[in-house]
């Protein structure tokens, strides 16, 4: 059954903005973008939001409703008790180009610096082999659709911008997590989640976690696993020995 919704929608730019009221008519079994949608189809055809799937997989449509970091497109109306007025701002942590979207290009740029997967040498054979575990390991951290939805909400980063040079975020522990994991590969990144990616800044508040729309256990599967793996490297005496002999 259909019904009135109340809506406030951040509309602006960079130089600045505010809340604009809507009451848009609804169906049952909608989402929060559809609502988006029928305002931009029918009050404000220049309303500006990303998406592109519209089923949870593309990462395009991350803002904040109600507070709360989320997917328009997976946010169903029925979430809200009836009456409730929904909220819909962009993502704090990154600056906003217009209304809904916000510049994620700072997550691209930390993206360029995590070294590529770098294999070893096939076997005679010309076949890799790799554990079933090591492979079901991994499967978990390619879920991730790049929303960055953890990004936005890391304290790290969300209040304190001057932080980002220096941090990579959640979505990047994940990657070097990813291929630090990963049997076949050569690199060792251990030092460079250290000292570039920053990974001693995060103190596990596991915000990341919460809020990732694919389920991805961030803190307990990948950054406090590459925490201790950054540590071992860093204070193990037998590997400290051999740097300070090898001057690695
Ligand atoms: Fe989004 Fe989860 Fe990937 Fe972060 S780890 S970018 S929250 S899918
Ligand atoms: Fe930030 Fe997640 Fe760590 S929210 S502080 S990266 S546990
Ligand atoms: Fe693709 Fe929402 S539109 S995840």
């Amino acid at each position: 059954m259909g019904y009135d919704l109340k809506m406030k929608v951040w509309r602006g730019d960079a130089t600045g903005g505010d809340l604009v009221d809507y009451t848009v008519p609804v169906e049952e079994g909608e989402v929060v973008l559809d609502a988006l949608h029928r305002i931009q189809a029918t009050q404000s055809g220049d309303l500006a939001v990303r998406w592109n799937c519209k089923a949870g997989k593309c990462g395009s449509c991350s803002t904040e409703i109600n507070g709360k970091p989320r997917l328009a497109c997976m946010t169903r109306l029925s979430t809200f008790e009836p009456g409730e007025t929904v909220t819909v701002t962009p993502l704090r942590t990154f600056p906003v180009v217009r209304d809904l979207v916000t510049d994620v290009s700072y997550n691209y740029r930390v993206a360029e610096t995590v070294p590529a997967f770098a294999p070893e040498p096939r076997p005679a054979d010309g076949q890799y082999r790799m554990q079933q575990v090591d492979v079901e390991r991994g499967q978990e951290f390619r879920k991730c659709i790049e929303c960055f939805l953890c990004q936005n909400v890391c304290h790290v980063i969300r209040d304190h911008e001057e932080n980002k040079p220096a941090f990579s975020g959640p979505r990047f522990f994940l990657r070097y997590a990813e291929l630090e994991m990963h049997p076949l590969d050569t690199n060792d990144r251990r030092a460079l989640a250290r000292e570039q990616a920053g990974i001693g800044l995060c103190n596990i508040t596991k915000c990341c976690t919460e809020v990732c729309p694919e389920g991805i256990h961030i803190t307990d599967n990948a950054i406090i696993p590459m925490k201790e793996r950054v540590v071992d490297r860093s204070f193990d005496p037998v590997t400290w020995l051999g740097r300070k002999i090898f001057r690695r």
